[in-house]
């Protein structure tokens, strides 16, 4: 199984696990049971991003999960809610919804929850991002990354909320910066980088005026999640110890969400590229600690990806293993020269592969020789 984006590409697919709906005891769609036009649209509404779909070559692929499907929409519905009250705000100084702020904390509760209770360390975060959903999706990943670095520096629970929060809201400010600069496509002009490096200041102070239950721990996030530790980050260009804990753990968790961000965009940049970036931000930027948690924990490619391989050849990875993470065994799909599709399983760390490239999904070329 693997994980898909709710779009018509799901269409005539089949749903690999429970898909949740607003009533507990009626699903929108059963385990097995086929995606039509009448389900897509109901997931639509409901307003999932991704499903679990039973994958087309191999369905007996068993992917585990990191965060629950319906943990992530919580969380991306709660910072979008966030989002727009920050947006309204700016307006008019509509002061935020208690909603949207008992919103945050719920969500928040849920992924603590699933991050300590999740035995498997090697988590399966998402891979999959719309475009225009990159900033609901990317707070997300950033609260999920931050808190598995949380408890792996063995942080309590009550700690671990407070992060978590920060975490999620540590771009709000993004909100309050212009549409044109924010979406602009290409290189921004120095006077227009000079607006966007505004966003910690005024996410912070959003989050100060309209959520003052917020704890100064967690809001301080949001000021301080682009310091660097030799002074090189903004707005104030604090330095190691001046920079609050919190900040630390997301300023990890936000490079190496944007560089597998990247990643999903730029085919050219395959996971030990990202680990080899995040390793020269090690040091000088990011605390080294944490780089390595984050390396060693979070698998860039997961169980159920789908890859090429430096040989050319396609697969699905099967098993991670947390000593090699970037050297997954992969199930490669190949021909026997007959039309008959064949699976075998490779090592890449015994066989000296390298994942060239992550893939949403099979390419055509391999699924019109399955057929
Ligand atoms: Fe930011």
């Amino acid at each position: 199984m693997r994980k898909a984006l709710v779009s018509d590409a799901i269409l005539g697919k089949f749903a690999a696990r429970e898909v949740p709906g607003p009533h507990p005891s009626r699903p929108l769609l059963r385990k097995g049971a086929r995606i039509n036009e009448d389900v897509l649209s109901a997931i639509e509404r409901y307003g999932l991003n991704v499903i679990w779909i039973s994958d087309e070559l191999l369905p007996d692929v068993e992917t585990k999960e990191g965060v629950r499907i319906e943990t992530r929409e919580a969380a991306r519905n709660a910072f979008r809610g966030a989002y727009e009250a920050a947006e309204r705000w700016q307006e008019d100084k509509t002061p935020p919804k208690s909603d949207d702020g008992s919103r945050i904390m719920s969500s928040v509760r849920m992924l603590v929850a699933d991050v300590t209770s999740n035995r498997d360390v090697l988590s399966n975060l998402s891979f999959i991002r719309a475009w225009d959903d990159y900033t609901f999706e990317h707070s997300v990943q950033v609260a999920t990354a931050s808190l598995l670095l949380g408890k792996q520096i063995g942080l309590d629970e009550d700690a671990l909320h407070r992060l978590g929060i920060g975490a999620m809201l540590h771009d709000v400010g993004k909100a309050l910066i212009p549409q044109e600069i924010l979406r602009k496509p290409g290189r921004l002009t120095d006077e227009e980088f000079a607006v966007m490096r505004m966003h910690p200041q005024l996410g912070w102070e959003f989050l100060r005026a309209g959520f003052p239950t917020i704890m100064p721990t967690s809001s301080v996030v949001a000021l301080q999640h682009h310091e660097r530790l030799d002074g090189s980050g903004y707005p104030f260009g604090r330095r190691e110890h001046e920079i609050y804990l919190f900040s630390q753990i997301v300023a990890a968790a936000d490079v190496f969400d944007a560089l597998r961000a990247q990643r999903a965009y730029r085919s050219d940049l395959s996971p030990a590229e990202v680990a080899a970036t995040m390793r020269r931000e090690a040091g000088a930027h990011l605390r080294q600690d944490l780089v390595e948690i984050l390396l060693s924990h979070v698998a860039l490619a997961p169980v159920g990806s789908v890859v090429q391989l430096s040989d050319g050849r396609y697969g699905m990875v099967t098993s991670v293993r947390p000593q090699a993470p970037l050297h997954p065994v992969v199930r490669v799909v190949s021909h026997d020269g007959e039309r008959r599709l064949r699976d075998d399983e490779v090592d890449l760390a015994e066989d000296h592969l390298e994942i060239t490239q992550l893939l949403d999904g099979w390419p055509d070329e391999v699924l019109s020789q399955a057929r």
